[in-house]
């Protein structure tokens, strides 16, 4: 009889004991798995990675090294959301959004992503930020503009597996603009929150199931950076200065006028999705689309780059 009732307790008492080290349940001080808008923390950074991670900056560049950047020029989706980390300091905003960059280095390829929908991370630091601890992150896959930014089904689950799996390639990430080399191992936790629809009782946004697991990630920064590797440095410089060219190109196709763009997003909203004006732009970021897609220089540095590491990791 009492055995149903006690075994959700015990494998949570065995999950916490597990990755102690990695985080503090946000439970135990009356924080919770969901945001307030109800989105899965479902990505913790453990708080045994490398202590520089607990910078901002350097967070950044851990997401910049998967390729992930920063929000579109100052315009986003939606408002921020909050989370409550149980560390005392309740609900606060998200510290930062990072977007799914398509291959583009800085703003151009966010900027792209916040039009045509894709994979999205809001994060959030556990805990006095001098003090080592866990970073939490949302991460989920998004629709494009002209599906209102919903979550695609099975969204929530698909954002942290590519989070995880961008991560995780095994002869690290390498950030473009510091060189820094990240090398990341991931652990799928279990017994924090369950699989379905609500996240400890929470239903969760857009009604959307999730497996009800957390990819706990470990990152260290490795001692070696890419800075005595000329040849690669130049053929990184290159793509980030033609990709850059290249989506600043693009976003100004995109978005001139920026009152365009601003005008867009009020049209969005409106349930007539076929305004003609929409569908033109939506057509020119076709267009845009496919002279990105045509430049293959960045993913061609980018590769090299990895061979070259991998030969010198053996
Ligand atoms: C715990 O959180 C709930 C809901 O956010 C709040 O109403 C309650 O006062 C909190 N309790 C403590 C002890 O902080
Ligand atoms: C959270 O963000 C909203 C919207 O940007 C802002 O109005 C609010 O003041 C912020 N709250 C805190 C505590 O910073
Ligand atoms: C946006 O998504 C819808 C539905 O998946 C698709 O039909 C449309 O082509 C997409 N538009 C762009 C610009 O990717
Ligand atoms: C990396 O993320 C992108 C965008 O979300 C995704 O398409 C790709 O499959 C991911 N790669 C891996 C190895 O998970």
């Amino acid at each position: 009889m009492l055995l149903p009732l006690l075994l959700p307790l015990l494998s949570l008492r065995l999950a916490r004991a597990a990755f102690e080290a990695d985080f503090t349940d946000p439970r135990l001080a009356n924080g919770s798995w969901v945001t307030a808008q109800a989105e899965p923390l479902n990505v913790v950074v453990s708080a045994q990675s490398s202590r520089e991670l607990r910078e901002e900056d350097v967070l950044q560049d851990w997401l910049n090294s998967l390729g992930y950047a920063d929000e579109c020029l100052g315009l986003h989706a939606g408002g921020p959301q909050q989370a409550n980390l149980g560390d005392g300091n309740g609900y606060v905003n998200q510290t930062g959004l990072y977007r799914w960059a398509y291959g583009l280095p800085e703003h151009a390829g966010s900027c792209w992503e916040s039009l045509v929908g894709g994979s999205h991370v809001r994060y959030w630091f556990q805990g006095d930020r001098d003090e080592r601890g866990a970073i939490f992150l949302a991460a989920s896959d998004e629709h494009n503009i002209s599906m209102y930014h919903d979550i695609v089904d099975n969204g929530y689950d698909l954002g942290r597996d590519n989070v995880a799996g961008n991560a995780t390639v095994p002869s690290g990430t390498i950030s473009p603009s510091s060189g820094t080399i990240y090398l990341t191992t991931v652990e799928m936790a279990s017994g924090f929150f369950e699989a379905g629809l609500t996240v400890n009782g929470v239903a969760i946004n857009h009604e959307i199931g999730i497996d009800g697991l957390v990819a706990v990630l470990t990152i260290t920064i490795s001692e070696e950076t890419s800075n005595e590797l000329s040849l690669i440095s130049f053929f990184i410089l290159a793509a980030f200065v033609l990709s850059t060219l290249l989506g600043g190109w693009a976003s100004y196709y995109a978005l001139r006028p920026s009152s365009e763009y601003s005008t867009l997003r009020i049209d969005a909203r409106k349930p007539d999705i076929h305004d003609r004006r929409h569908q033109q732009l939506l057509l020119a970021l076709e267009q845009a689309r496919r002279a990105i897609r045509a430049s293959t220089l960045h993913d061609e540095a980018e590769l090299g780059l990895r061979d070259q590491y991998e030969t010198e990791l053996r």
